[in-house]
């Protein structure tokens, strides 16, 4: 079966939004080769334990003819080097800030402990300080990323640059037969948006709007106007919605089928064939795509809506497999919600600066739920906005991966059946995620538009161990930072 739906509600879409800025090919630069962030080099490595410096640091990059545009990035000029993890390796960070501004480290999708580990908004890393981090990577082969993650400021600072991709690789994927050939048959594809000003300059401040910052050229991975060449038959894309507010609809010109094959924290059960697909902020999805039936010297192109994005040029077929993948991929125990606990129900509402959690604005020293550790339990999220004029409100918790139950009781999305950390949510609905977490601490809760979260469309649960007595978290106010 071949999916051609992109599932959500279509009345919802960002185009109808009163601020939609609609993406335009750029004129002004040429066709450029998709920049491939490189892999980060550790410190030092052995089986069992490895070592990383990353430094949040300005640069520029050429993006259009003319002046180079200002950026930030992790030991890169823009976006980051891509980190990778091996699962049950022990991993040893430090956390360097370049940058003349407080920052922090937010692995958006790694399970590790809050709040501190988490990089979430109370973990700040002063300019010119240097903060270490250790944890053990307990999860399976997935793409996550890395962004800055400061209360109120994560948007301004990811809009600057600050974005990775981190992957991590376990012996179970190794084992599937899907392209993994970092750069040539697996690539990353961050999608963002930006607006250029006259200088080539990036201006949130003046381009802010409080339902997310939206610029008409399509940057991806720090490229406008890109292509890739092909050199297999197959390749492997792992693209991020790494925009502020940007939905992405992809498909490509000639609507050729593809494989997604992972969603936010791994492996699907299954290959799930697509024409069509649609990300919300910080979603992530491994595509296979197939392009044995091309020549060489075909162009294929990937689009979302009516725009051109990434420009796939065959240039030779290497051979590294086509035609369906195996049916079944890996096994996904379903997490059994604990029958005893009620069920945690929150509520996203509004638009605009009215956008809200529960009723209330973000506030760092509250804490606004608890779970214990180690339990499942059920989470309602509902997306008050109406059915015409809302908007989708992608929900994400940090700590850990969850499973969806349903959508508005019925079954969730055909690609939505195995661990996801974010989930978009149509107006009027209410979406069950089974949530877990193995680890303790404090951990945030909020609308990836990046300025709703900014804006206040957040809240925090401290996960406790009641085997532990409960530590006293340091957690920090807005006049703090
Ligand atoms: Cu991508 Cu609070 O995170
Ligand atoms: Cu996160
Ligand atoms: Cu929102």
């Amino acid at each position: 079966k071949t999916y051609t739906d992109y599932f959500f509600d279509k009345t919802a879409f960002n185009t109808l939004d009163g601020g939609y800025i609609p993406l335009k090919v750029n004129k002004d630069a040429p066709a450029q080769p998709l920049a491939i962030p490189a892999l980060h080099p550790a410190d030092s490595e052995d089986a069992d334990h490895v070592e990383y410096t990353v430094t949040a640091k300005a640069g520029e990059v050429q993006m259009l003819p003319g002046k180079p545009t200002k950026t930030w990035g992790y030991d890169a000029n823009v976006l980051g080097q891509t980190i990778v993890f091996k699962e049950g390796q022990h991993v040893t960070i430090h956390l360097k800030n370049d940058l003349p501004e407080l920052t922090t480290f937010h692995w958006h999708g790694l399970n590790v402990p809050g709040p501190y580990v988490d990089g979430g908004c109370h973990a700040p890393v002063y300019p010119g300080e240097t903060k270490d981090i250790e944890f053990t990577v307990k999860q399976p082969a997935a793409t996550l990323w890395l962004h800055a993650h400061p209360c109120p400021e994560t948007a301004v600072q990811v809009y600057k640059g600050l974005a990775a991709m981190v992957l991590v690789r376990d012996a179970q994927e190794e084992k599937l037969p899907l392209p993994r050939n970092y750069g040539v048959d697996d690539i990353p594809v961050i999608l963002q948006d930006r607006h250029f000003n006259r200088q080539n300059q990036w201006d949130y401040e003046a381009d802010y709007d409080p339902d997310g910052v939206q610029g008409p050229t399509a940057v991806i991975n720090g490229t406008v106007n890109p292509y890739f060449d092909v050199t297999t038959t197959r390749v492997r894309l792992r693209i991020l919605d790494g925009a502020n507010r940007r939905e992405w609809r992809l498909h490509f010109g000639d609507d050729h089928e593809f494989a997604q094959v992972a969603s936010d924290g791994g492996i699907l059960p299954g290959p799930v064939y697509f024409t069509h697909l649609m990300l919300t902020c910080a979603e992530r999805a491994e595509v296979v795509v197939d392009f044995s039936n091309y020549a060489v010297g075909d162009t294929v192109t990937l689009y979302t809506d009516d725009t051109p994005l990434l420009a796939f040029r065959i240039k030779a077929k290497n051979d590294n497999g086509h035609g369906e993948l195996p049916e079944k991929l890996v096994d996904i125990p379903r997490l059994v919600p604990n029958p005893d606990l009620p069920i945690h129900k929150v509520i996203m509402s509004g638009m605009d600066e009215e956008v809200m959690l529960d009723g209330k604005k973000f506030d760092m020293q509250r804490i606004d739920s608890t779970q214990e550790l180690g339990a499942t339990q059920i989470w309602e999220i509902a997306n008050t906005n109406d059915m015409t004029g809302g908007m989708i409100h992608p929900f994400h918790v940090h700590g850990g991966q969850f499973q969806i139950i349903s959508r508005n009781g019925h079954a969730p999305y055909p690609n939505e059946l195995g661990w996801k950390d974010t989930v978009g949510v149509n107006p009027r609905e209410k979406v069950r995620i089974a949530m877990r977490f193995d680890f303790a601490g404090v951990f945030m809760y909020h609308c990836h538009i990046l300025e709703h979260e900014d804006g206040g469309m957040m809240a925090q649960i401290e996960v406790i161990d009641p085997s532990k007595p409960r530590p006293k978290y340091k957690l920090m106010d807005h006049h703090t930072l």
